[in-house]
């Protein structure tokens, strides 16, 4: 088997990782800022992605040099939904507007009011993450942007056409647009046709295992790695986390928890379900689709609390497990970036509730953990309501490392959740994964061993379960409105 480089564009850091055969030999990031000019923008200049890069790939070539020289091949994966608008230079015309940027709302329900059939097409009810309302935002705000646009791209991609000079994305990307057919896998005429696109300007859709491109010279030379290898197309972040996991049978499940958060169901037929506001999307395998509660909160939440506490993340973990759950303990609504999965509500904002003057930094930690997991109750119950039968589910993503976390979530949707012996595999593995697949079509995306299987806590679920339902009030009473 080859030795493949994984790259991985993610919102808060680039991930790269070596893999051979036996599993991981290296890994290194550098991390990423993201720009909010107002409430509800988050932006990122394409160039950072490939500083980044460089930076990361720098990191593994010191401290796995052996490894690093023999990399025979590269897979992709990124951030999803982020617009990247080329001018003929190939040139970013401006920064990208990032999935989790709220801006383009208005044009998202009109586009859903007037073309409400074209969901069952893209796969999900139109909201402001997509590229197609983001497109329609920039022709009434920047519309000298838009007539120099020449060529759009996902993150991902604008980091590989640097090192091989072509314009390629894959089906999850493409997915992630509202302007791809889900089912037959191809750009939609319809799609494109409403909002006034040239399809010409998007890139060539190709599988997620094929080559996209081949290292350019001056590039392999710059970083230190060999000429002209392959550079296979990969897969936005939610998919090839699933196959960086194995999930890849029919209603494997697994909740992503990293900067947003995700619960994320393997399927081998489209079954879309736009009321509920899950995605439907193709995935990195032909003829697998996958279902998604796609929130927009995650770990980030706790990471914003310990910036503001200035306390480090495992101190506050600590903390709030000396806590004991109480009827009347603080609440906390995580929506500091909007949400997606269950409300399609972008200018949605985060809240502490209920407070006392007995509430201390700990109940606030766990109200915070315990606001994700009930986010992630919500998306459970979005896709119970299509139709997903899901018994158990896998943890994953940077809260996945912290047990108390894990614990809370597992009594929240009532589930066994199973740990795994990594607690973090991302992406990143799905990416150099997908890499080797392109070299041997027998490629088993084999799962990692568990951990352990935590088990709903009987002594809490009750106090949880009616925990649960005032934290919907407090949403429909405080945040809707
Ligand atoms: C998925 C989503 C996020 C981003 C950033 O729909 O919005 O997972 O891909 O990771």
């Amino acid at each position: 088997m080859p030795i493949s480089l994984g790259i991985d564009i993610g919102t808060s850091a680039v991930k790269v990782a070596i893999i051979d055969e036996a599993g991981l030999l290296a890994e290194a990031q550098a991390p990423l800022t993201t720009s909010h000019p107002q409430s509800g923008y988050s932006e990122q200049h394409p160039q950072i992605w490939i500083e980044a890069t460089i930076e990361a790939l720098a990191i593994l070539r010191t401290t796995a040099p052996t490894a690093f020289a023999s990399i025979d091949c590269i897979g992709f994966s990124g951030q999803m939904h982020g617009l990247v608008s080329l001018d003929a230079h190939h040139k970013p015309l401006r920064p990208a507007i990032l999935w989790n940027d709220a801006r383009a709302s208005i044009e998202a329900n009109d586009l859903q009011r007037t073309h409400p059939d074209l969901a069952e097409v893209a796969g999900v009810h139109c909201m402001a993450s997509f590229i197609a309302p983001k497109l329609q935002w920039l022709a009434k705000h920047e519309p000298d942007n838009v007539a120099a646009t020449c060529h759009i791209l996902f993150p991902k991609d604008f980091v590989r056409h640097w090192m091989t000079g072509e314009y390629v994305t894959d089906p999850v990307d493409a997915a992630g647009s509202w302007l791809f057919d889900q089912k037959k896998g191809c750009w939609s005429e319809a799609l494109c046709q409403a909002i006034a696109l040239d399809p010409d300007l998007l890139p060539q859709v190709k599988p997620s295992q094929d080559v996209a491109g081949y290292l350019k010279n001056n590039v392999a030379s710059s970083l230190g790695l060999k000429n002209g290898i392959p550079v296979i197309t990969g897969a936005g972040d939610a998919a090839a986390g699933c196959l960086g996991l194995g999930m890849v049978n029919a209603g494997d499940a697994f909740i992503s928890l990293g900067t947003s958060s995700q619960i994320f169901v393997t399927t081998t037929a489209y079954k879309s379900h736009i009321p509920s506001l899950i995605h439907t999307f193709a995935h990195a395998l032909p003829h697998h689709w996958f279902q998604m509660a796609a929130m927009l909160n995650g770990a980030s939440a706790l990471q914003w609390w310990s910036e503001i506490c200035a306390v480090n993340i495992s101190e506050l973990l600590q903390e709030a497990a000396t806590v004991s759950p109480t009827v009347d303990a603080p609440y906390f609504l995580p929506y500091l970036a909007g949400e997606r999965t269950p409300h399609n509500n972008p200018s949605a904002r985060a809240a502490f509730m209920g407070l006392d003057r007995s509430a201390g930094r700990g109940d606030l930690t766990r109200a915070v953990l315990e606001g994700v997991a009930f986010s992630l109750a919500d998306g459970l119950a979005a896709l119970e309501h299509a139709g997903g039968e899901i018994q158990e589910l896998a943890l994953t993503g940077g809260g996945a490392k912290s047990p108390l976390w894990a614990q809370l979530i597992s009594t929240t949707l009532n589930k066994p959740i199973s740990c795994l012996q990594d607690a973090a595999i991302g992406p990143v593995i799905g990416a150099a994964r997908l890499a080797a697949a392109h070299f041997n079509t027998g490629y088993e995306f084999t799962k990692p061993a568990i951990k352990k299987v935590l088990c709903p806590a009987a002594s809490e679920k009750e106090l949880t379960a009616n925990r649960l339902v005032h934290w919907r009030l407090l949403y429909s009473q405080a945040i809707s409105t």
